[in-house]
């Protein structure tokens, strides 16, 4: 206990240091300054420019209004305009701050818990549970994010979900095409991420009819999620909560199992997952465990197949990349035959580098999570303005990522951005690197991030090598405050012919 507690302090003893001179070097200088020039005035607080917007709703329409995920939209674009990259508005019924500054952004995801808390919509909570970790603040965050964190350490991502990662690629691509010629690509991406999750936290197991069944009653669920709360008989909020009723209750009926088993048996027979972790390792409460469950099986399945479906459009547009991908892999799948080996390693996905530079770009372009919400706990003062504790606040992440001072032609997919000595210019500052922040970043940047890595490297590994593929009809990304492509991606794709092929028969396991 004594040891966890002092390693985290050295571990956020930097981040401590870094604040307290943020905060001496903008808060008590700009305060001397400013008792210098109006000794005898009430110092009223110097609250960011920005307009209140309707009674009410405030500005929350034209903040969630859609707009193509390559842009941040007419919304952000007038007001950063009109007010700078820091502002102020009314949106979900409170006062906010919204940041589409980088530095800003960083400050606030490092200052989680002392100046800044998590503080998602309510309707968020009654949906993944009050013990979510989205939901959750201070030690039971803490509690929960560790095993998480180790469910995905890295020493699992190498020995177990490197193999079974590339296991379920090779089952939804070996399904491809269906017999009718266009399918929706975010669909058999959330296929993949889906089977992935359910098989690694409760060993379900990928077309059973327990885990589709599973898999349909998510989708309902996952419309609930990004739906206004209003919780009567038809709405969107309430069919989710309805879903995630009967979701728990498959996620009940498996731990039962797993309690009635781990009684019985020797404990070295049971299975290797999340739920086997945290009946073992942890006293949390069934209700607790319940939560965890259905919350990582939502912030590991979305996102990642998000990304996954925004890869695989915008490489349809940029066939230099994929060629260039197509000959890092062909390499790796030579080695990989001279060994002798038939399935990935870890030392073949570290030779995946142009790919890493694909990924990035990807969710540069593509921003899965636009924003955050954060709430202000402590008066804060930064770059002169003064943000009242209380209020809301937004770090647009998507504003960042395609903010032109950074990046040279943000709206433009360029994976050779991301080459260290790549084409001169194209990340226009050499701290733009540190400004991206697809995972968020802090005590709660994303837990999954090296899988979701792992997950598309793996994927488009085997894309890239089997397939050629190409939009069936034209789609686009839109943001409803979540990136979702409307009809699906419909794609049209044709199998490549050759000995590297671990699709055909012959090589199937
Ligand atoms: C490309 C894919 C992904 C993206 C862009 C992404 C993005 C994010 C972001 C931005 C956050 C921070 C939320 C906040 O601070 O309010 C987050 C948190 C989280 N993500 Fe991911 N994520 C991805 C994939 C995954 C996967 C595959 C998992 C795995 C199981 C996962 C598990 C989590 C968890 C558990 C948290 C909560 C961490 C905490 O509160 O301490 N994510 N993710
Ligand atoms: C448990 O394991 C021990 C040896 O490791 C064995 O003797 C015993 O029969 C096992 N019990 C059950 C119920 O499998
Ligand atoms: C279990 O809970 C008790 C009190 O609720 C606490 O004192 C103990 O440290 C916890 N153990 C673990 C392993 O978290
Ligand atoms: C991709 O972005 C991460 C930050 O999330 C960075 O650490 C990494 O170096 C980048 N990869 C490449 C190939 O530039």
């Amino acid at each position: 206990m004594m040891a966890s507690i002092t390693s985290e302090l050295l571990f956020f003893l930097p981040f401590i240091l870094l604040a307290l001179l943020t905060f001496y070097t903008t808060t008590v200088a700009k305060c001397h300054g400013a008792h210098r020039w109006r000794p005898t005035k009430k110092k009223r607080p110097n609250l960011p420019p920005g307009a209140p917007g309707w009674p009410l709703v405030g500005e929350t329409f034209g903040y969630l209004r859609p707009h193509p995920a390559t842009s941040v939209g007419r919304f952000m674009e007038q007001h950063v305009a009109r007010y700078g990259k820091i502002y102020r508005s009314s949106l979900f019924g409170e006062r906010t701050v919204v940041s589409a500054d980088a530095g800003l952004n960083r400050y606030i995801l490092q200052n989680e818990g002392r100046l800044f808390e998590c503080s998602y919509p309510r309707s968020i909570g009654g949906i993944l549970g009050k013990w979510s970790m989205l939901v959750l603040v201070g030690d039971a965050h803490r509690e929960m994010r560790a095993i998480s964190l180790n469910f995905l350490s890295s020493v699992r991502l190498r020995a177990v979900l490197l193999p079974e990662v590339e296991r379920h690629t090779l089952l939804v691509l070996r399904s491809w095409p269906p017999a009718d010629g266009a399918f929706s690509a975010q669909h058999e991406a959330k296929k993949f991420t889906f089977n992935l999750m359910a098989k690694n936290i409760m060993s379900m197991d990928p077309g059973e009819e327990e885990t589709e069944r599973l898999r349909l009653e998510y989708i309902t669920f996952m419309k609930g999620v990004v739906s206004a709360p209003l919780n009567f008989p038809g709405t969107a909020y309430w069919k989710a909560l309805k879903s995630r009723a009967s979701i728990l209750g498959v996620i009940e009926r498996k731990m039962e199992d797993r309690l009635e088993k781990m009684s019985k048996e020797n404990s070295s027979v049971e299975e290797d997952d999340l739920l086997g972790w945290a009946l073992k390792q942890s006293n949390l409460s069934k209700e607790q465990i319940l939560d965890l469950l259905l919350s990582l099986l939502f912030a590991g399945h979305e996102t990642s197949s998000m990304a996954l479906a925004l890869a695989i459009f915008f490489l349809e547009g940029c066939p230099k990349a994929v060629q260039e991908l197509r000959e890092e892999h062909l390499e790796i799948a030579r080695r990989q035959r001279l060994r002798g080996a038939s399935k990935l390693s870890w030392e073949d996905y570290k030779e995946m580098v142009f790919t890493q530079c694909v990924i990035n770009e990807t969710l540069r372009l593509g921003n899965v999570v636009r924003f955050l919400h954060r709430k202000v706990i402590r008066d804060v003062h930064y770059n002169g303005y003064d943000i009242p504790r209380g209020w809301k606040i937004l770090p647009v992440l998507a504003a960042v990522h395609l903010d032109s001072s950074l990046y040279e032609d943000p709206n433009q997919f360029n994976p050779w951005r991301w080459k260290v000595s790549g084409s001169a210019g194209v990340l226009l500052q050499s701290n733009a690197p540190s400004s991206f922040m697809p995972y968020g970043g802090g005590p709660r940047l994303c837990a999954g991030s090296e899988l979701a890595k792992l997950e598309m490297a793996i994927f488009l590994h085997h894309l890239v090598l089997n397939f050629r593929w190409e939009l069936a009809e034209p789609d686009r990304a839109f943001v409803y405050p979540f990136v979702d492509f409307p009809k699906g991606l419909p794609i049209r794709v044709q199998r490549i012919a050759g000995e590297h092929s671990v699709l055909t028969e012959s090589t199937a396991t």
